[in-house]
C-alpha cells in the first residue's frame, strides 16, 4: 500500500495539522431568555442547563460569557400573558422591558454583538409569528407591525435584527423602514430557511409561546424541501439581508451547505432547543459523553462551512474548549 490514510491520524500533532475544520468561540452565538422582574433565574425543564433570567441576572450572565471570549448573544423575551394582544403592541411599547434591557446591555457591554428576535409570537395572544385574521395568518398586514418592532429594537441598540417570522417580503420591508428612520448601521440576520420543525418545543416552553390554534406550516418551510431554500435565500439577499440563516441545523446540514455554496453572504445555522435537548438528555442519562458529543455536533455544523452557529451550548463550549476545537 503506497497510500495509508492512517499515517495522518497517528498523533495529536499530525491530526492537528491535517484538521480541515476548526471551531472557536468567535463563531458562536449564545441564545438567552429574559423575563421582567428582579433576581430571577429559573431553569427550563425541557432544556436543562438553560435559564430564564431577569435583566439583572442576565447582565451577570453576559459578563461571565464575555470573560470567556463569548461575545455574541441573541436574546428572546418571555412576556407576561396580560401584556399580549392580537397585534403585539407591547413589542414596540416604550415600557417594553426587552428594549430597556437591550439599551442597558449595549451601554454596559458596547463591544458585544446583540441580536434580537423579530416575530409577533412572544407578544401575540394568538401565539403566531404574524397577524391572525379569521384563523388565517395574514402576510402583508403583518409587515408594518414587524417593521415597527424592528425600528424599536434598532432604537434600543440591537446590532443585528433577527426576523424569525417567515412572512414574505419582511426583510425588504424592515430594511426600508430602518433606512428611512436613519438606522442604516443596524444589520439584518434573516431566518431564511426556517422549517416547520418539531425541534422548537423547549423554546416554546421557555417563552410560553406555542400557537394557541393550528400550527406554523403556512409560513415556516416544509422539512421535505431543499430547493425552495434557494428561493428564500435569493429573496432575502435581494431585500438587503446581511446574513442568512438555516434553522434547525443538524437535521438540515444539506440545506446549510447548499446556501453556503450558493451565496456570498455569511451563513448562520441555528442549533435549536430541541436538538440541544436531545443531546443533553442522552448525556444526563449517562448514554452519551457530553464532552465528546457536544463538540462533535457543533463541528458537524461547522463542517458545512457555516460561518455562524447559534447554540445553547455556546457557554459550555467556551468553558470546556477555550482554544477551540
Ligand atoms: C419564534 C422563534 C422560534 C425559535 C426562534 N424564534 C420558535 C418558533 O418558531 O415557534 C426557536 C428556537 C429554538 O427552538 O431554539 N419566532
Amino acid at each position: 500500500m503506497l497510500r495509508r490514510p492512517r499515517r495522518n491520524r497517528q498523533s495529536a500533532a499530525i491530526r492537528g495539522m491535517a484538521a480541515e475544520t476548526h471551531l472557536t468561540v468567535q463563531h458562536l452565538v449564545f441564545p438567552l431568555f429574559v423575563l421582567d422582574g428582579a433576581n430571577i433565574r429559573t431553569e427550563i425543564h425541557s432544556l436543562p442547563g438553560i435559564f430564564r433570567f431577569s435583566p439583572d441576572n442576565l447582565f451577570r450572565e453576559i459578563e461571565s460569557c464575555m470573560e470567556l471570549g463569548l461575545r455574541n448573544f441573541v436574546v428572546f423575551p418571555a412576556v407576561a400573558d396580560g401584556l399580549k394582544d392580537t397585534t403585539a403592541t407591547y413589542s414596540y411599547s416604550p415600557d417594553n422591558f426587552y428594549l430597556k434591557m437591550a439599551r442597558a446591555i449595549k451601554s454596559r457591554f458596547p463591544e458585544c454583538c446583540l441580536i434580537s428576535d423579530v416575530a409577533m409570537d412572544p407578544y401575540s395572544s394568538d401565539g403566531h409569528d404574524g397577524l391572525v385574521r379569521n384563523g388565517e395568518i395574514v402576510n402583508d398586514d403583518s409587515l408594518p407591525i414587524l417593521a415597527q418592532m424592528s425600528v424599536a429594537q434598532a432604537e434600543a441598540g440591537f446590532d443585528l435584527l433577527g426576523p424569525s417570522d417567515m412572512m414574505d417580503g419582511r426583510v425588504g420591508f424592515i430594511r426600508q423602514e430602518l433606512d428611512k428612520q436613519g438606522f442604516t448601521k443596524t444589520g439584518i440576520l434573516a431566518y431564511t430557511a426556517k422549517y416547520a420543525s418539531a425541534m422548537y418545543g423547549p423554546f416554546r416552553d421557555a417563552l410560553d409561546s406555542a400557537p394557541k390554534s393550528g400550527d406554523k406550516k403556512s409560513y415556516q418551510m416544509n422539512p421535505a424541501n431543499k430547493r425552495e431554500a434557494l428561493i428564500e435565500a435569493e429573496l432575502d439577499t435581494l431585500e438587503g439581508a446581511d446574513m442568512l440563516m438555516v434553522k434547525p441545523a443538524l437535521h438540515y446540514l444539506d440545506v446549510i451547505h447548499l446556501l453556503k455554496e450558493n451565496s456570498r453572504l455569511p451563513i448562520a445555522a441555528y442549533h435549536v432547543s430541541g436538538e440541544c435537548a436531545m443531546l443533553r438528555a442522552a448525556c444526563n442519562n449517562g448514554w452519551l459523553d457530553f464532552g465528546r458529543a457536544m463538540p462533535e455536533a457543533l463541528l458537524s455544523i461547522r463542517r458545512t462551512n457555516a460561518d455562524v452557529i447559534l447554540t445553547y451550548f455556546a457557554k459550555e463550549f467556551a468553558m470546556m474548549f477555550p482554544g477551540g476545537v
